[in-house]
């Protein structure tokens, strides 16, 4: 049979297809603004003939209908990565939460967590019967191989990506074609602090270099700094609107990359449909799944890897806590681990962990003497190297724990500082002199 009568026979109403969804199954979705909401608006529909049905999702960008109160004994959603629309239920104990490296959930995945069913969005098959994961490869991918049923909505907005990422028309059981544009991230407003600690992370990067950026508007005005520099590369976890201008200006060209050179690589997508325009069909953006992206091995053989993330709080000995507020859930690892980790083992790489100096409009500092109680360590001390703040740049890398607390005091809002030099003098016994 040719995959476009394998198609034709297989293409079906979403509320058919997800009558393959069955009590009890364990069900992946696909990530981020790659989430089949056609699919999942028909399971939730159909929620009183499901009960028990487990949901593994990571990034949660849409309306997270599952999650609503009247879905409880339907639907429990295990989140790999705790996002805004998770974090009540999560903390309501309605959800779940695994922590879990990124590069490692394909591996879960495999072993662990095994999926029933996986739903997920893709582009419209090529003419060699090839659907394309567009935005969200990352753990995607694996899921649906995985899987014993793939269902997918088929959608036009769905980015033709090239890279590691197809799946063949005949490995999926059901098609459901739905066209909607995808879930956009728009740009957040870059303030005086995010343009501070952008010159502050832009000092710390050089021509050439390769970077990985997080999402928000820290790695945006991080980008807005680096319209001087030359010959930078991409091998990151995900990139947005942010990446843009510098691609078509030049500044970000990948030649100089040691892996994959003149690819921007990635794992997922998260952005405006600016963004979701411009990597459609372009074979610059090279996406493949995040347990090679994140590999730090992998990330290791680009030269000069710089990676850029953020965190909720850092005590004085570098421990660095970047997914709780106390025991609230708030977020995850993501990849900050992975690229940290890569960075090390990069020939001239550096990780950052850049950060506003407080929190909740000045009131609290996020440089601690110790992490809240329940505080998770997201990076460890052993693995930290430069925080950078509005105020400047404290460099952890082979020092003292008392060196690293003159540092980061240094660098912490000035109105803190005299509650920390005095847990640094009765911590080490020695007089503040810096
Ligand atoms: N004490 C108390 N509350 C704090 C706090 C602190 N030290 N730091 C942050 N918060 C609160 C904020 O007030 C905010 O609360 P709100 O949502 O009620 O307004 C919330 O926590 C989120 O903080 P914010 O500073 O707005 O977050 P952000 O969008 O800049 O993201 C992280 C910061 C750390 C949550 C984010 O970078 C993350 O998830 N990192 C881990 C994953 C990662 O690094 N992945 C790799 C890159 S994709």
């Amino acid at each position: 049979m040719s995959w476009q009568e394998y198609y034709q026979r297989h293409c079906m109403r979403a509320e058919q297809a997800i009558r393959l969804v069955r009590s009890g199954d364990i069900v992946s979705i696909g990530h981020a603004a790659g989430e089949p909401t056609a699919l999942i608006d028909a399971m939730v529909a159909n929620a009183e003939n499901l009960h028990g049905v487990e949901l593994l999702h990571m990034v949660l960008l849409g309306k997270g209908s599952y999650l609503a109160e009247g879905m409880n004994g339907h639907f429990r959603h295990n989140s790999l990565f705790v996002g805004g629309a998770a974090r009540k239920a999560v903390e309501q104990g309605r959800a779940d939460f695994t922590p879990c490296y990124f590069h490692r959930i394909p591996e879960l995945l495999r072993t662990t967590l095994q999926p029933d069913v996986a739903m997920i969005m893709v582009s419209p098959p090529d003419e060699e019967g090839n659907c394309s994961l567009g935005v969200s490869v990352d753990y995607t991918l694996a899921s649906a191989l995985e899987a014993k049923t793939i269902l997918a909505q088929v959608n036009r907005h769905m980015p033709r990506c090239h890279g590691d990422c197809f799946l063949k028309v005949t490995d999926i059981a059901a098609f459901v074609e739905h066209d909607q544009p995808l879930i956009e991230l728009l740009p957040v407003e870059i303030g005086q602090t995010e343009r501070a600690i952008g010159k502050h992370c832009a000092s710390l990067i050089q021509d050439g270099d390769c970077l990985q950026l997080g999402i928000g508007a820290l790695p945006d005005a991080v980008l807005l700094c680096l319209r001087d520099k030359n010959e930078l590369g991409l091998h990151t976890e995900m990139f947005s609107d942010g990446a843009i201008d510098l691609i078509r200006n030049g500044n970000i060209n990948g030649r100089r990359k040691t892996l994959h050179p003149g690819k921007h690589v990635s794992t997922f997508l998260m952005g405006s449909q600016r963004l979701y325009d411009f990597v459609d069909d372009n074979p610059s953006v090279y996406m493949a799944p995040v347990d090679y992206v994140n590999n730090p091995w992998v990330i290791g053989q680009n030269d000069h890897l710089v990676s850029i993330n953020s965190c909720v709080q850092i005590d004085l000995t570098g421990q660095v806590c970047s997914e709780s507020v106390g025991l609230r859930q708030i977020s995850a690892v993501g990849g900050q681990v992975d690229f940290i980790r890569g960075a090390s083992l990069s020939k001239g790489g550096k990780s950052i962990i850049a950060v506003s100096a407080t929190a909740a409009g000045g009131r609290i500092s996020k440089i601690v003497p110790v992490l809240d109680e329940g505080a998770a360590v997201t990076t460890n001390r052993m693995d930290v190297e430069y925080i950078v703040t509005e105020y400047g740049i404290a460099d952890l890398k082979g020092k003292t724990l008392r060196e690293r607390a003159a540092s980061l005091i240094q660098v912490a809002h000035p109105d803190f500082r005299p509650m920390l030099t005095e847990i640094y003098e009765q911590r080490f016994h020695q007089k503040w002199a810096v």
